[in-house]
């Protein structure tokens, strides 16, 4: 009987420390990205882990994997999706998978520049976007600025004419494949870790991009050109899989879900900064020219670049067309 007790005794101590050691056990979660950390988005990722870790000593840990180190933007969606990490900041350009309508900000010319962006995104028709892919168990936290894109090559491109017959590497996004179609160029989708190569070896003979990223991962020693066209942007949805996110404790999410505002303020603040200073630093590296246009000449590109707006209006939807439009006159 005694020893029956005992047994029981045990047993329910056993499990009460068990109790004890899974509640001290922190909620991990990993954030991977493919950027280095000088960028917008890995400033972003390392101050949410820095917030998150002061105010929230314990109960979440958070780790940072930048420059594809975890898992390249091939992967890394599919990552999020079976739970292997629980944040990432996408480009916009890569969620056609999952939503036509987020194609909208791949099309050329259609915001003026990044304040007209991030109206946009604030406005109930940019954050309804961030909800377009709950039911593929995708959840939009926040949009992350990068900034607006350039194009380079190893010829000057002055005039929509000098891109054709060139390579030029583009993200996966269908728009972005179009874009460079029309200029009679072609395209190739490639994962972003191999882009420097890729330029290197001549596989390709041109890009797009922001200057963060082109310094980042040192295109511009590989690109003779940049002509400063602003005629995209490059933005990032910082996202986490409603599974993951709904079933936080209620207190955890409230507190993360305040971080998240805090840093994505802080993120879209220092973008633009950080994309000048990154120009400034591939004009000092002396490698590259750095091509500015003209409104007349710029006004050439965004003629001809136009028409992809009508190959994709039905897919993304003419009213948020229409929206996003409407973005770039400050109300
Ligand atoms: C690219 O592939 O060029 C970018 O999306 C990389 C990034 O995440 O900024």
């Amino acid at each position: 009987m005694l020893k029956r007790l005992c047994k029981t005794l045990a047993c329910m101590l056993a499990i009460s420390a068990l109790g004890t050691a899974m509640a001290a056990e922190p909620i991990v979660i990993k954030f991977s990205h493919v950027v280095g950390e000088q960028t917008p988005k890995g400033q972003g990722a390392l101050l949410f882990k820095q917030l998150v870790e002061e105010r929230l000593p314990g109960k979440v840990r958070v780790e940072v994997y930048p420059n594809s180190t975890l898992y390249g933007d091939d992967k890394e969606m599919e990552a999020l999706l079976l739970g292997d990490v629980q944040i990432i900041a996408r480009s916009l350009a890569k969620f056609e998978q999952y939503t036509r309508t987020v194609q909208l900000f791949d099309l050329p010319f259609l915001f003026d520049d990044i304040a007209a962006v991030d109206r946009f995104q604030l406005s109930p028709e940019g954050q309804k976007l961030l909800k377009s892919m709950e039911s593929k168990n995708v959840t939009g936290l926040a949009y992350w600025h990068n900034g607006m894109k350039q194009l380079s090559a190893n010829k000057p491109l002055r005039s929509p004419d000098d891109a054709r017959g060139l390579i030029f590497r583009v993200q996966v996004s269908a728009v972005l494949e179009e874009q460079f179609k029309v200029l009679g160029a072609k395209a190739q989708k490639m994962i972003f870790s191999v882009v420097y190569q890729a330029l290197r070896t001549g596989l390709v003979n041109g890009t797009e991009n922001p200057y963060s990223n082109f310094y980042d991962q040192k295109l511009h020693e590989v690109q003779k050109y940049v002509t400063e066209t602003n005629h995209g942007v490059l933005d990032y949805m910082l996202i986490t899989t409603s599974d993951f996110w709904n079933n936080l404790p209620p207190d955890i999410r409230s507190e993360l879900d305040k971080i998240v505002v805090e840093v994505t303020a802080h993120v879209n603040q220092e973008a633009d900064r950080l994309n000048q200073q990154d120009k400034q630093y591939v004009l000092d590296a002396k490698t590259t020219e750095i091509i500015t246009l003209t409104p007349e000449e710029r006004n050439a590109w965004r003629e001809r670049l136009k028409p992809v707006w009508a190959t994709f209006e039905k897919a993304i939807g003419p009213d948020l067309i229409k929206a996003a439009e409407a973005s770039n006159k400050p109300q």
